[in-house]
């Protein structure tokens, strides 16, 4: 029979693979949001992940039924956390109960959503027989297969990394395999629980790691010594492994370790590394604006989660806005990566900055401190060189550059004092 897949959710993660898949098989594109499949229908990617749309053949819909046409079904659709941190899994149950309905006899439904190991066969499974009225194993098989896409990451593409694999029993595994084989290299993950697992402490270990260097950053701040320095120093060993501090944003690292926490926690046990770490990176927000208290205005360079990604969701620049607000900081930001997108986000941008967001460079205002951000590769331009940076500022300015984009003596050259994580 035919292989026809649908892919549920095309975001960050269903698009690309939908449009890779489209290469090998008939593929279509299941969504909720109606404006994004009308955008997708016209080329328009506004991740600017995938820049050949033309060339995907993706049928795209956001008509339940087009789920009925597919034979293996792949759901991709955010896992966030609550206001309390644990695991939201509204969208992963209501896209469930939609293929549930849908459900063909035969099918394949493998999850990518990042789950606390259990997920899959503990919340997912159950609404699938539900709505579907259909037995696992007889009738249908499913899956789990992460992802590890790394948005802005030109490198790390599906095709190019390894894709661990795991199904509800090894036909489900062959097929599954043999599917995700013919697009990428596969691992083929001994269950189901090991493969959701396995996802979740990649995040984790780096969550980790970050908060390690964020810890030192704290404890060398005091000491009045230059971290990077310090880390490039014990780099130079063989067995010491390069990570730097910094504001922990996004959908995946600052977000799964909770999801394995909360599943810890069912099960009787109480995570202490992995917390204490997540409290660490999350206390960063306030080190940095703390360094800022005598700096009234303020201007922030970059707002999305990370550099060279247009996306402010759940970046820990709108955070730390919010704090120096809250301490009575006047902030403005500017990110030339969201210009384009600001009608399109036009309620999430101005919900997070409101007025606040200046699209033009240079802007005519004076700051008394700029902080880069997210320091994307247009920033590189040299009409964002230091000189242009200090010509928007007051006397005596402070560069707070988080990740170390500028250079401190140049900087200090100009006239900055100059900070960094
Ligand atoms: N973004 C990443 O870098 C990344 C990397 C690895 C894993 N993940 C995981 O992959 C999952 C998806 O993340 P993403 O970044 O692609 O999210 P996203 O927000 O970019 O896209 C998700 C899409 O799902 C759609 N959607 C929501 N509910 C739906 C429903 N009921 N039916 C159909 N579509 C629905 C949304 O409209 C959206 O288009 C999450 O679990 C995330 O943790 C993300």
């Amino acid at each position: 029979m035919e292989t026809k897949i649908c892919v549920v959710g095309l975001g960050y993660v269903g698009l690309p693979l939908a449009c890779l898949l489209s290469k090998e098989y008939k593929t279509f594109g299941f969504d909720v949001n109606t404006q994004k499949l009308e955008d997708l229908k016209n080329g328009v990617d506004i991740t600017g992940e995938i820049k050949n749309l033309s060339e995907c053949q993706i049928e795209y819909s956001d008509n339940p039924e087009i789920i009925q046409q597919a034979n293996f079904i792949i759901v991709a659709v955010p896992t966030p956390i609550d206001d309390t941190k644990k695991p939201d899994l509204s969208l992963v149950k209501s896209a469930t109960e939609i293929v549930g309905k849908n459900l063909t006899k035969g099918t394949i439904v493998v999850y990518e959503s990042t789950v606390y190991p259990g997920c899959t066969e503990e919340v997912c499974l159950p609404i699938l027989e539900a709505e579907s009225s259909m037995q696992l194993g007889t009738d249908f098989k499913i899956g789990y297969s992460p992802e590890r896409v790394n948005p802005g990451d030109k490198n790390h593409t599906i095709d190019k990394v390894i894709k661990v694999v795991a199904g509800s029993d090894n036909e489900a595994l062959e097929k599954i395999s043999e599917v995700y084989g013919k697009i990428t290299k596969i691992h083929q993950a001994s269950s189901i629980k090991v493969a959701e697992a396995s996802k979740v402490i990649e995040n984790v270990q780096r969550d980790l790691n970050i908060a390690l260097m964020n810890e030192l950053a704290l404890i060398f701040d005091k000491l009045d010594i230059d971290t990077k320095e310090v880390i490039e120093a014990a780099g130079t060993k063989w067995n010491f492994n390069k990570y730097y501090p910094g504001l922990v944003g996004g959908h995946c690292i600052g977000i799964d370790p909770y999801y394995l926490t909360y599943k810890a926690e069912q099960v009787g046990y109480d995570s202490k590394v992995i917390l204490a770490g997540r409290g660490v990176n999350e206390s960063m927000i306030t080190f940095v604006s703390d360094k800022l208290k005598s700096n009234k205005k303020i201007l922030i360079m970059g707002l999305s989660f990370k550099e060279n990604v247009p996306d402010v969701r759940n970046s820990k620049a709108v955070d730390l806005i919010s704090k120096l607000k809250d301490t009575g900081h006047e902030v403005k930001g500017h990110d030339p990566l969201l210009n384009g997108m600001v009608l399109k986000l036009k309620n999430l941008i101005l919900h997070l900055v409101k007025e606040d967001f200046l699209p033009e460079w240079p802007p005519e205002e004076k700051f008394d401190s700029i902080i880069m951000f997210s320091p994307h590769d247009v920033f590189k331009d040299s009409k964002y060189n230091l000189e242009s940076l200090k010509s928007i500022c007051t006397a005596e300015p402070v560069l707070f550059d988080l990740k170390g984009f500028y250079n401190k003596e140049e900087a200090e050259g100009v006239g900055f004092k100059y900070l960094t994580l």
